[in-house]
């Protein structure tokens, strides 16, 4: 990986891994991307910054070709709850973008990487440390496309020989941007309320476990995975990754720990509950530790005191 291409780079992985490939590879050999301009922002003004909806096959191409980028990660996607509120857009904008993006990578013979979720998984899936190779039949559309996005990245390694990666995110926690509508983002807005009202009302109900993962462990996943030595990899779409498995009583408890006054209440939203129910408590990433060495650095107590002192010198 030596100059890549970021689509969806202003969203909240973006945001970071962007800033992270300019130290690692140089801002020169990154190009961000995404459907509109955030002025005043780090990764428009600190460097490359190109205008793409990526459902516009020709412009992903020229673009890519234009900057003879290696390598092309693919963030742009509907997460879970807004895919669930418009499910055609969310099969056509995730589907469709995934396969442009293929087929960029494939023009250009560059390794590519677009994330897969938690979500991937269903009903029927073993629910606790949910192995690697397991039962897939996800209820939501936004998990239907991660199935899909999965097989298809497997079909063009396969078929075309095309160096696809791709790891199953949790839900992902970070102090930088917000997460823009995913089941897993009440985890996200408690630190926020904590800080700025003491209090918060989460949307998902006590006792519902899910997976999650500090932003630093998630950038270092996609990092060390698209530097992996390509013949270790026996899975390539994609890697169970996980941190750390907890409720919304956890997080609570963790919080008073650095803010013994917080108070949390319930005003539980069915939607974004009955996705949560679909999903894993907890996953197994030992096939990701053993073949290219997968370690998470946080755990939930440290990432909530990283949360607060980050969001502490923030005006929220
Ligand atoms: N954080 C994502 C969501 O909740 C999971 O991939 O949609």
């Amino acid at each position: 990986m030596k100059k890549v291409l970021v689509t969806g780079a202003l969203g909240q992985i973006g945001s970071e891994l962007v800033l992270r490939l300019r130290k690692d590879l140089g801002v020169d050999n990154v190009v961000a991307t995404d459907i509109k301009r955030i002025e005043d922002n780090e990764v428009v003004t600190d460097g490359v910054f190109e205008i793409l909806d990526v459902m516009d096959y020709n412009k992903f191409l020229q673009l890519a070709k234009d900057s003879n980028v290696d390598t092309i990660i693919h963030l742009a996607a509907l997460l879970s709850a807004t895919a669930e509120k418009n499910p055609q857009l969310g099969w056509s904008l995730n589907m469709q973008g995934l396969v442009n993006g293929l087929e960029v990578a494939r023009e250009l013979d560059a390794k590519f990487f677009a994330p897969s979720s938690i979500a991937a998984f269903g009903n029927d899936t073993p629910k606790d440390n949910t192995p690697q190779d397991t039962l897939m039949r996800p209820s939501t559309m936004y998990g239907v496309t991660k199935v899909a996005g999965e097989l298809l990245c497997d079909y063009y390694h396969t078929k075309y020989g095309l160096d696809t990666r791709s790891v199953r995110f949790p839900g992902l926690i970070s102090h930088k941007v917000l997460p823009g509508g995913g089941t897993t983002d009440y985890a996200v807005h408690i630190y926020y309320d904590a800080l700025k009202y003491g209090k918060y009302t989460s949307f998902i109900a006590e006792g519902t476990y899910m997976d999650m993962m500090y932003m630093d462990d998630a950038i270092d996943a996609v990092v060390d995975l698209l530097n992996a030595d390509s013949s270790k990899l026996k899975h390539r779409n994609s890697f169970n990754i996980a941190a750390m498995s907890f409720e919304p009583e956890q997080i609570a408890a963790s919080i008073r720990k650095y803010i013994p006054n917080f108070e949390m209440d319930y005003d539980v939203d069915p939607v974004r509950q009955g996705i949560a129910n679909s999903w894993p408590n907890s996953i197994d990433s030992t096939c990701a530790t053993e073949e290219w060495g997968f370690e998470p650095k946080f755990d939930l107590d440290k990432m909530t005191k990283t949360m607060l002192d980050e969001l502490s010198k923030k005006e929220i």
